[in-house]
């Protein structure tokens, strides 16, 4: 991608949104009434100045008449009142409220926190930039705090607030608010969250809402929620880089002009710039973007244009133009996670679909429910249904391929709809994980395979002892990442200076593992599988037994990972994932295979021809091609330490 085109789409972008409209944050609200929601978004609302001057005399007359607070308004009777309208509306699940400061615009969506809450927040998340997590301070952190924060890891949402709220009722204690703090913080190791911030407030006192200025919390040293909302910086989170603009209409009011319209989902793009249109693969460039306000000599990201092209190729809605170098996936066998939203459970005899990605509708089916998710203890569960608000891992076949991105690259291109093409209702919204690979679900690896006449045998060397003796903790340093980029390079410095420093360690390593104790499996997925199980397995031994294990595997597949980290205890399994850009793997190519796979001659070769999914939640990264290798030694050690596995 051209860095300078880049910020100047970036630089254009601003210019748009701050002179012709402020910027605009999307958001959502997390929480149930009891834990102060209500109360907090009317709040918000009342501040920004922004509600007719009837709403709010309507309001401090309700406020005296039924307010049940000292306060001389009651906030939630405000959106009671909203609700109230929105229960006319029949079935709005999600109700989206509008409200502006001098300096930016908001939209919220309030999504209504009873039991249906799976389905609201999933629909009023999908364009969210951030999410609001009210949690009550006297209850602390709740099942439903964790359900919450699960579900915004899981659709990806770029920030997260976290509002602990009525800390007018615990006396504005700070180490109720710190406790709760670190629960929250342990909680989302296990998730894929982006960026967090802690806020202290009283909704209803209006403490750090609006402002933190004679603040009862003077040990907070952050901004006040709605300063946090305005100044949160949100252009970064869009994709710049992943040109893809998803064709909606076909222009053609006379015989000189044919045009296509459509949204860019990502990307950018410039007259002149070669393109592709799929599924057909016929290539052109552009040759203008043109708007109502007259042709831009750049296009990016959320912007809905025209784009004409230099020459005549058959394009129609659903199609795809993308730039030539940087295509989309393609596959029609998706790996999937869906959240399933009717009222009618999925089963086998009736999961017919109609799928609409972008503005595509393809015929599709579910193959396969690997297994649901209970996402208040985010344990995988075996089933052959889905009912209501139940989030699973499913295969779906495709009658014809989508040209996607996975989910956490692109929330436009990687998600789709499931629509019953009987009665029309949307029954599912699902993300993109890649295409379908050998997923298990709970059942069917060898390891299940086990006779009951087995007994644990305990030495008289505990592994307690063993790391009395050794000073140190036993753990498993799990390094993954493409073949090149690195791995064996640091665990054998990573494990030289922990010798140095005196501590048990061993390596175990692909290559030399694969010529002895796995030299009966081959690469596919099932045998990388298997693979990685027996390594997890011998990597604990190693554990029990004191020692510090540098496992350094592709371990391309997160389900064969996630299954090791799952047999340790959590505090001794850390996940290196050693990045580095393929194209200098392919570069470095230490053992000549890159040279082999792109030529054919080997095949199923990670990262040529054979997935790598990258670590959603890694311990720590390391990046070969921009780190030097002390400094990742140092880190990594830091982490050890960090972790309590070494003395620091
Ligand atoms: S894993 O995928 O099962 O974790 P592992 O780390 O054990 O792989 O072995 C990878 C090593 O095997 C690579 O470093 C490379 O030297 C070699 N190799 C041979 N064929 C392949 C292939 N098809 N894909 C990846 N690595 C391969």
């Amino acid at each position: 991608m051209n860095n300078v085109k880049e910020k100047k789409a970036r630089h254009n972008q601003h210019q748009t949104d701050d002179n012709i409209k402020k910027s605009l944050l999307r958001f959502l609200t997390c929480g149930s009434v009891d834990d102060g929601k209500s109360t907090l978004i009317g709040n918000l609302l009342y501040n920004s100045k922004k509600l007719c001057q009837d709403q709010i005399e309507t309001l401090q007359k309700d406020s005296k008449k039924f307010g049940t607070t000292n306060t001389e308004i009651d906030y939630a009777l405000l959106m009671d009142g909203l609700a109230s309208e929105r229960e006319q509306g029949i079935t709005i699940d999600v109700a989206y409220r509008y409200f502006e400061t001098p300096r930016r615009k908001f939209i919220v969506a309030d999504t209504p926190g009873h039991e249906q809450y799976t389905r609201n927040m999933v629909t009023g998340a999908s364009t969210a930039d951030l999410a609001v997590i009210l949690v009550d301070a006297r209850k602390g952190v709740l099942t439903q705090t964790k359900r919450h924060m699960f579900l915004v890891s899981l659709l990806q949402i770029p920030h997260v607030v976290v509002a602990i709220n009525k800390m007018d009722l615990i006396d504005y204690s700070e180490s109720v608010y710190n406790n709760i703090v670190d629960e929250i913080q342990t909680f989302c190791k296990k998730l894929d969250i982006q960026n967090i911030s802690f806020i202290p407030v009283s909704a209803l006192a209006g403490e750090n809402i609006v402002s933190t200025a004679n603040s009862k919390t003077p040990w907070y040293k952050g901004v006040a929620l709605l300063q946090f909302l305005e100044e949160v910086y949100v252009k970064s989170d869009r994709n710049l880089v992943d040109f893809r603009y998803p064709v909606q209409t076909v222009i053609r009011p006379n015989l000189d002009f044919r045009g296509f319209a459509g949204r860019i989902e990502s990307g950018t793009i410039s007259p002149g710039e070669p393109i592709v249109a799929l599924p057909s693969g016929k290539e052109s460039k552009v040759k203008a973007i043109v708007t109502y306000d007259g042709e831009l000599e750049e296009a990016c990201s959320s912007q809905s244009v025209v784009l004409t092209l230099e020459d005549e190729i058959d394009i129609s809605r659903g199609d795809m133009i993308v730039r030539k170098n940087n295509l989309p996936k393609s596959s029609n066998e998706i790996d999937a996670t869906i959240c399933w939203m009717s009222e009618t459970p999925l089963t086998f005899s009736s999961n017919k679909f109609i799928l609409k990605h972008t503005t595509r509708l393809v015929n599709a089916f579910v193959e396969k429910i690997n297994y649901k998710v209970d996402i208040n203890t985010l344990h995988r569960e075996n089933t052959t249904t889905l009912k209501l608000n139940d989030i699973s891992r499913v295969q779906i076949h495709t009658a014809k391929p989508l040209f996607y991105d996975n989910y956490k690259e692109n929330r436009s291109t990687g998600s789709f709809i499931l629509i019953d093409p009987m009665t029309n209702n949307t029954v599912a919204a699902g993300m993109i994980r890649g295409a379908t690979q050998t997923v298990e679900g709970l059942t069917g690896t060898k390891a299940e395979i086990k006779s009951e006449n087995i007994v644990r045998e305990h030495f008289d060397i505990t592994p307690e002892l063993r790391e009395k003796h050794n000073g140190h903790k036993g753990a498993v340093l799990w390094f993954t990442g493409y073949s090149g980029s690195g791995k064996s390079t640091i665990a054998k410095a990573v494990s030289k200076r922990l010798f140095e420093m005196g501590c048990q360690q061993t390596i175990l390593d692909g290559d030399n593992v694969r010529h002895g104790l796995c030299s009966d499996l081959g690469f596919s997925a099932e045998d990388r599988a298997e693979n990685i199980r027996r390594v997890g397995e011998v990597a604990k031994l190693f554990y029990e037994n004191g020692m510090i294990t540098l496992c350094s595997f592709i371990s391309p597949y997160a389900i064969d990972r996630d299954r090791v980290r799952k047999i340790m205890p959590s505090d001794r399994f850390i996940e290196v994932y050693v990045k580095c850009d393929i194209n200098v793997c392919t570069r470095r190519d230490p053992k000549g295979l890159y040279k082999k796979a792109l030529a054919g001659e080997i095949k199923g070769f990670t990262g040529i021809d054979a997935p790598y999914e990258e670590p959603v939640n890694p311990d720590i990264v390391v990046e070969t091609d921009l780190q030097d290798i002390s400094t990742i030694v140092d880190n990594i050690i830091f982490k050890l330490e960090q972790s309590n596995i070494i003395k620091a």
